[in-house]
């Protein structure tokens, strides 16, 4: 079967790139009489040289040469007798990566160009980040322009060995690096007779043998797209995006692993034994499972899924990405909520080192941590391309802002096995004669968390229980004193306490917690963490006018002053439990009638 190559061009319009795709499109005969003749005279408007002005083929971009940049991603299609090929012209003018990194997403190959009398220049440097970023691993690097520097070897050699110096940062790419001139046609589908000393292929020769590398994927996937329901029967449809798939064939549905076998594949409204990847397909299943938009079935491999993970980001938006923003992160079918947590370091675009940074700029790159509100399927984007790649959509204005490919998920647990030991938390809990439960106070600051929850400690040390409180303000003083009040930071201060609510709980004791925790989700995880059975959220449902009214620290003055971002109940919401143990309001009566109140509604917890 005869092979399509797709490539993409990266460079400026000074470099000589769409001059380049012309002449290629030009000798390969793609063009049709008419069209020929037009650009003979137009050129000659234009040209007084009589040489033929190959970057007006690339029609439709009249902007482009209005104002003399590439503003859009222009596809070309062309054949030889050896190959077809698709040609992604891609802008290069700074202003553009976007087009650049949709367009690397889709190629095999990328061509970038080099003027030959200026050499490897930051945006070089910046096009290889995004193209090995997307995936790319074939790179044809066309020095240009070497009739102006009178077709010198040394001139080519210099660059030759700072595109290969450039390289090292690229590891597992395949380079090919060609001398040519675009305007005269030396080695752009002919060897030149111009430059002896090159020993290689012309461009098109190149393009014509160069062997892309299949990636070859492992195992069926299908990232679910909708879901029908039809006489009470539920029809899961998407695209393969990898392998192929057999009726009875067992399958795993992510995220939670159940595993099932494909019950009817439907495809054209026809009911088939098989179907491959590319192909839109509906399957049912054996068994009912419930499985919504963004679920992941998969044979013959495995996918990770976490709510932590690092990657690789590639920032396109006008305002800049700051730590601690939330984002829409698209991955396959999957739509979730996404915290930026940490940049973990920038990319100097000119020199490939790692940078400190506070937020990421426009066209900038960098290594950043994501905590995701939910479980996210994915894979690493060498074995699952689909997978291992996301966007970054800004919540607001639904744009773009930025796109990613993802590294690994941060829980690194796989190398780590949990240690059995002989005294286990049950007999440790028997030696102190109780029960260990955590007691989750959730409510606006001032509601009367810390109050309830120190009366109540001293109840039960009364009775002789074992406890241990722990309070927001004092736990941000010490093993929290890094976390903010932003989304992120709320989150990662629930988890660490909930953490150390399980090692409590596990040594035996019974704690109380007073935290805002405003968040339902984080409330769910804090469950997730110590166990349901261990679990006892106590809503104190004191209402705002109230809490404010009391304004015990003065804080609520000052946030309503505005000295205090993203103060809970003001500028920052209060998310009601839905389904809370225990319910109380201390607005009412005095905080002795309150404790008895709520001590007797807890007990039958400790029993
Ligand atoms: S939580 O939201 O992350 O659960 P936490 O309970 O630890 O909050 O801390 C809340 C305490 O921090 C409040 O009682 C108040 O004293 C103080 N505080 C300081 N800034 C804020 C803020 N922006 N929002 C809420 N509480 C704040």
């Amino acid at each position: 079967m005869e092979s399509i190559l797709k490539i993409m061009t990266c460079g400026s319009v000074d470099d000589g790139k769409s001059t380049l795709i012309g002449h290629l499109l030009y000798d390969a005969k793609m063009l049709f009489t008419d069209q020929e003749k037009s650009l003979a005279l137009e050129s000659s408007a234009l040209r007084e040289d009589g040489v033929l002005d190959y970057s007006l083929l690339l029609d439709g971009l009249s902007i482009e040469r209005e104002q003399g940049i590439t503003i859009d991603v222009a596809y070309r299609y062309f054949a030889t007798d050896k190959r077809s090929f698709i040609v992604a012209d891609t802008p290069g003018h700074e202003e553009y990566t976007r087009n650049m990194a949709v367009a690397a997403s889709q190629s095999d190959l990328a061509v970038l160009l080099i003027d030959a009398s200026k050499g490897v220049l930051t945006q070089t440097r910046r096009h290889l980040r995004i193209c090995s970023m997307m995936g790319i691993k074939e790179y044809v690097f066309a020095v240009n322009k070497m009739d102006v520097v009178n077709y010198k070897k040394d001139t080519f050699q210099t660059i030759y060995e700072d595109i290969m110096k450039l390289m090292e940062e690229i590891p597992h790419s395949h380079i090919q690096v060609i001398p040519l001139s675009a305007l005269i046609g030396d080695n752009v589908t002919k060897k030149s007779n111009r430059m002896d000393w090159y020993e290689g292929p012309s461009l098109l020769e190149y393009l014509e043998v160069v062997d892309i590398e299949t990636k070859i994927e492992e195992g069926f996937v299908m990232p679910i797209q909708r879901v029908a329901r039809k006489d009470g029967i539920r029809y899961l449809q998407g695209n393969i995006t990898s392998g192929n798939i057999h009726t009875e064939d067992e399958v795993t549905i992510y995220p939670g692993g159940a595993t099932t076998k494909i019950k009817e594949i439907i495809t054209s409204q026809k009911n088939v034994d098989s179907a491959k990847k590319g192909m839109a397909i509906s399957v049912t299943l054996s068994s009912d499972i419930d499985i919504s938009r963004g679920y992941v079935l998969v044979a013959g491999t495995s996918l990770k899924q976490t709510r932590m993970l690092e990657a690789d980001i590639l920032w396109m938006d006008e305002n800049p990405m700051i730590e601690g923003k939330s984002y829409l992160l698209k991955l396959a079918t999957q739509t979730i909520n996404a915290s930026m947590m940490k940049i973990k370091y920038g990319v100097d675009a000119d020199t490939g080192k790692q940078i400190a940074c506070r937020k990421i700029e426009k066209n900038g790159i960098a290594c950043v941590d994501i905590a995701c509100h939910e479980d996210l399927v994915f894979d690493g984007f060498e074995k699952h391309q689909a997978l291992g790649r996301f966007i970054l959509i800004d919540k607001v204005s639904n744009a773009t802002a930025g796109c990613g490919t993802i590294k690994y998920a941060l829980r690194r647990s796989e190398n780590i096995t949990r240690q059995i030991h002989d005294i286990t938390p049950d007999l440790r809990a028997k030696a102190l004669g109780q029960v260990p439960k955590t007691i989750w106070f959730t409510g606006l600051s001032g509601s009367g968390k810390s109050s309830l929850a120190n009366e109540i400690e001293k109840l039960l040390v009364q009775e002789g229980k074992h406890t241990m409180l722990l309070d927001g303000d004092n736990v941000r003083l010490g093993i929290n004193k890094d976390l903010v009040f932003n989304e992120y930071d709320r989150s990662e201060n629930i988890r660490r306490v909930a953490e150390i609510c399980k090692l409590m709980n596990d040594a035996g004791i019974i704690v109380i917690t007073a935290f805002i925790s405003p968040f339902e989700r984080d409330r769910k995880m804090a469950k997730d963490i110590i166990g349901e059975d261990k679990y006892v959220e106590v809503y104190v449902s004191t209402p705002l006018e109230e809490c404010e009214r009391r304004d015990v620290k003065g804080l609520y003055r000052k946030a309503r002053n505005g000295e205090i971002p993203n103060f809970t109940g003001i500028n920052s919401p209060y998310e009601v439990p839905q389904n809370p143990n225990v319910e109380i309001d201390t607005s009412d009566s005095d905080i002795v009638d309150k404790t008895k109140e709520l001590f007797e509604r807890l007990k039958n917890h400790f029993k």
